[in-house]
């Protein structure tokens, strides 16, 4: 469904974190004037009532997932890449947005993506907690030749058999498909960078647990056409979820701004 910016877009959030929690915040403060918040859900439903109440919204529904759907112009999805595949399908079924945090569950789905474009529905992939897809975007145009992720993550951020970890060790070496299998709550960047580069298969991903460190850092290299990329981010966690980075959720709410705004700066 194509967004007109005179039309207030209803949105649904599901996944009440640290994510959707700040999703909701932006909507209801500062984009009131292009949507409403109508509708949260989440498995737990603890959470959506806390939100609720945060944003001291009686009218914004607590409800299933068919419901929010049906409520909803543009779907939210910040919950878990166990369930952003099933929730994008339903979504666009009903010819409607989604947004997706989770990339993770929609990589090698080349499905859902041309399902979307048949039913003219958006899919919306947030750059997350990485810079230079704007670079990529691009480059893609002509012929993209490499891409590397390496990403250094504090070990209290990764499962807690990485625990003992006591120096700067590689603990993943591969392509994005077996990295985002492995690390599916780490590594979504990975799934974002395939969606818009190569693909999975052709995503070159290393991982290292870094005791020395307390921010998530990105690096990025493209060796295309156009040239050679290079971006490095050292993200700041999230205040709500350690293991998030600040960034991610910021790039949410950038993307839902360019959605409304009539000027559109960058690729
Ligand atoms: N694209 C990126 O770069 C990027 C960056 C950070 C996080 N993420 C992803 O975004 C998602 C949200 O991150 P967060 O930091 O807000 O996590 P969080 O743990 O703070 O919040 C997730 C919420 O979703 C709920 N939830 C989990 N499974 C659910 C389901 N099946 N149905 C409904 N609700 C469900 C949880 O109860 C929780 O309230 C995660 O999947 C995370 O991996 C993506």
């Amino acid at each position: 469904m194509r967004i007109k910016r005179k039309n207030i877009l209803k949105i649904g959030i599901v996944g009440c974190g640290a994510i959707g929690s700040r999703i909701a915040k932006a909507i209801t403060k500062d984009f009131s004037s292009y949507a409403k918040l109508v509708a949260l859900c989440d498995i737990d439903k603890n959470k959506a009532e806390k939100l609720k109440n945060k944003l001291k919204d009686k009218k914004i529904g607590i409800c299933s997932l068919d419901r929010l759907i049906r409520l909803s112009d543009l779907v939210v999805e910040s919950a878990s890449v166990g369930i952003s595949a099933q929730l994008a399908e339903k979504v666009i079924s009903q010819g409607k947005d989604i947004l997706v945090m989770s990339t993770g569950g929609l990589l090698e789905r080349e499905d859902l993506l041309q399902k979307a474009r048949k039913k003219n529905a958006s899919i919306y992939f947030p750059s997350g907690g990485i810079c230079g897809l704007d670079g990529l975007k691009a480059a893609a145009i002509s012929k993209i030749k490499k891409i590397t992720l390496t990403t250094r993550k504090p070990v209290k951020s990764l499962p807690d058999y990485f625990s003992n970890i006591k120096k700067e060790t590689l603990i993943f070496k591969g392509n994005a498909c077996e990295a985002v299998r492995k690390f599916p709550q780490n590594i979504n960047v990975a799934a974002t960078l395939s969606l818009a580069g190569l693909g999975a298969k052709r995503t070159f991903v290393r991982i290292i647990a870094s005791p020395g460190i307390d921010r998530n850092i990105h690096e990025v290299e493209i060796e295309s056409e156009a040239g050679r990329i290079f971006t490095r981010t050292e993200n700041v966690p999230s205040p709500d979820n350690p293991k998030t980075s600040y960034l991610a959720s910021l790039s949410a709410i950038a993307t839902l701004k360019q959605i409304f705004d009539a000027v559109k700066i960058g690729t």
